[in-house]
């Protein structure tokens, strides 16, 4: 394992992947990791990332000091190379501006981490303080017009310092700078693979849960369907998943999920049909919180309701994934693993959570996926919102504007995939405004709704743009969704990025 130390750098979820891609396991831990609890953990080699500080920031972050005195290897990068400067007795100056951006270094010998690259080569620099006395035993590896400790190392002492960020692409040899770091000074071996993340994963299930029983909230999304397909390679029957048809998902996609986990993985999976529980709720309501508050309550009572009929259950599990935990701060993280009582269940259900992909990425969770045997139409299923359908249909929602929008959804998404699109666009889904308009039919004049269609690129869902798709592949879709749409007279195309617009319409 790698461990890299957290100083709050922008980038320090970039370095945990690197080195995974490297097939070297990498974790992200907060700063405030004692050297004894590092020393638990075992890892061949330790980073210490970027942070927004200064050294000389009164309350800068700064680490266990002893973790120098581990003889385990340590690269610092940038903020990590400063407080490794001061600690070993260098000097820091504090910035006067900031250097940001590309920048030339040149190397000033053959450095280790440098081996077989060119003389001068482009880094990213982001940093406002800089290492100008390497402390007594470091030797400079590289130089750039405004930084003359670029890179510094005490190989003897197998300590590295660079002031760039090798994490960033833009810096040029910043992977191989990183290789070498995890291959030649910390001797990893690289066999770190998902394959193996199932066994130790497994292996870990089996002995936290023993003979206990663990209950799952499955959805058919990527995250819920990968942990109970994990859950169940390691523990089987013990595992219940209840899934809530709500009535607003979208064409066979409950059928779709039972014939998967409950036929194929012949796990245990209790369906509640709800579907009459949440359309009378919804029956009437057109504002659009109202409707998702609703159908959110509604989601957490039924839940509850089956939970409560089920004996003995001590476990919850969840699809918390690395980013989540990373988001809410590797600070708390801890404290959130443990005792946060998600879903809003009931006071008295003590559940302990278990979260076997919190230290994965979104794309290893696909992986792994793909590895326990989840269908590929499921593994790369594109976002869909918890409310469902019932925020397509634009205003009060009943079950035959469900039906128009269910059906219209299933044709752009068979069309989608003719042209074989899927993996282009982030989301891609049809909706239904409250409104009509007039058409001709035959020889008759109509008075029928309108669908929208909205497609859009996007990296992550905080912002988006529409997708460029081609006329022809819309026509095809114009066309079908018209004449196999009752009611639909009318098709038009959302041309409008996020922001201004959402991707969703309601
Ligand atoms: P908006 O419409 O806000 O959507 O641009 C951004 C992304 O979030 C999804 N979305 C939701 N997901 N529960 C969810 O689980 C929700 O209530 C919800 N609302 C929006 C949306 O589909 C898009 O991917």
């Amino acid at each position: 394992t790698i461990l890299v130390l957290d100083f709050g750098s922008q980038y320090n979820q970039l370095i945990t992947r690197r080195i995974r891609e490297f097939g070297v396991y990498s974790e992200l831990h907060s700063h405030k990791l004692s050297a004894d609890e590092i020393k638990q953990m075992n890892p061949s080699g330790i980073i210490l990332s970027g942070g927004p500080h200064s050294v000389y920031d009164e309350n800068s972050f700064r680490c266990d000091e002893k973790i120098f005195d581990l003889d385990i290897p340590i690269l610092g990068i940038c903020y990590g190379m400063q407080l490794m400067t001061l600690h070993f007795g260098g000097k820091v100056e504090k910035a006067k501006n900031r250097e940001y951006g590309k920048a030339l270094i040149e190397l000033s010998h053959d450095p280790l981490l440098f081996q077989e690259t060119p003389n001068q080569q482009t880094v990213w620099m982001s940093h406002g303080d800089k290492v100008i006395e390497a402390p007594a035993t470091f030797q400079i590896d590289a130089t750039s017009y405004s930084t003359p400790i670029a890179a510094m190392s005490d190989p003897k002492r197998r300590l590295y310092g660079v002031q760039f960020h090798p994490e960033v692409r833009h810096s040029e040899y910043g992977n191989h700078l990183l290789k070498q770091f995890v291959f030649a000074v910390c001797q990893c071996t690289g066999d770190w693979t998902i394959e193996n993340f199932i066994d130790m994963e497994v292996a870990k299930i089996q002995e936290k849960v023993g003979n206990r029983k663990v209950l799952c909230a499955l959805s058919g999304g990527v995250d819920s369907s990968v942990v109970a397909a994990l859950i169940h390679k390691a523990i089987g029957d013990q595992l219940t998943c209840i899934f809530v048809d709500h009535g607003l998902l979208r064409k066979n996609e409950a059928t779709d999920v039972m014939k998967t986990f409950a036929d194929g993985f012949h796990m245990n999976i209790i369906k509640i049909d709800a579907q009459d529980r949440f359309l009378s709720k919804l029956a009437g309501v057109s504002d659009p919180e109202q409707k998702r508050k609703i159908i959110g309550n509604e989601f957490i009572y039924v839940f509850d309701d089956e939970a409560a009929k089920l004996k003995d259950i001590d476990f919850l599990a969840q699809g918390t994934l690395y980013t989540d935990v990373i988001e809410s701060g590797t600070e708390t993280a801890q404290t959130i693993k443990s005792h946060h009582n998600v879903g809003g269940l009931p006071e008295n259900m003590q559940f302990e959570l278990i979260e076997p992909l919190n230290t994965l990425f979104k794309d290893e969770v696909r992986e792994l996926g793909i590895q326990l045997g989840v269908p590929e139409h499921i593994v790369w299923r594109q976002p869909f919102p918890g409310p469902g359908l019932a925020i397509r249909v634009l205003g009060a929602v009943d079950e035959e504007k469900l039906a128009i929008v269910r059906e219209s959804d299933a044709i752009l998404r068979e069309e989608i995939a003719n042209a074989g699109l899927e993996r282009d666009i982030w989301q891609y889904f049809t909706v239904l405004p409250d409104i009509r308009s007039v058409g001709v039919m035959g020889d008759a004049r109509t008075y029928d709704y309108t669908i929208g269609i909205r497609a859009v690129t996007s990296i992550d869902g905080m912002t988006s743009d529409w997708a460029r798709i081609p006329w022809d592949v819309l026509e095809k879709i114009s066309t079908r969704i018209v004449n196999e749409v009752e009611h639909i007279n009318r098709v038009v195309y959302d041309v409008t990025s996020k922001p201004p617009a959402t991707i969703e319409w309601e």
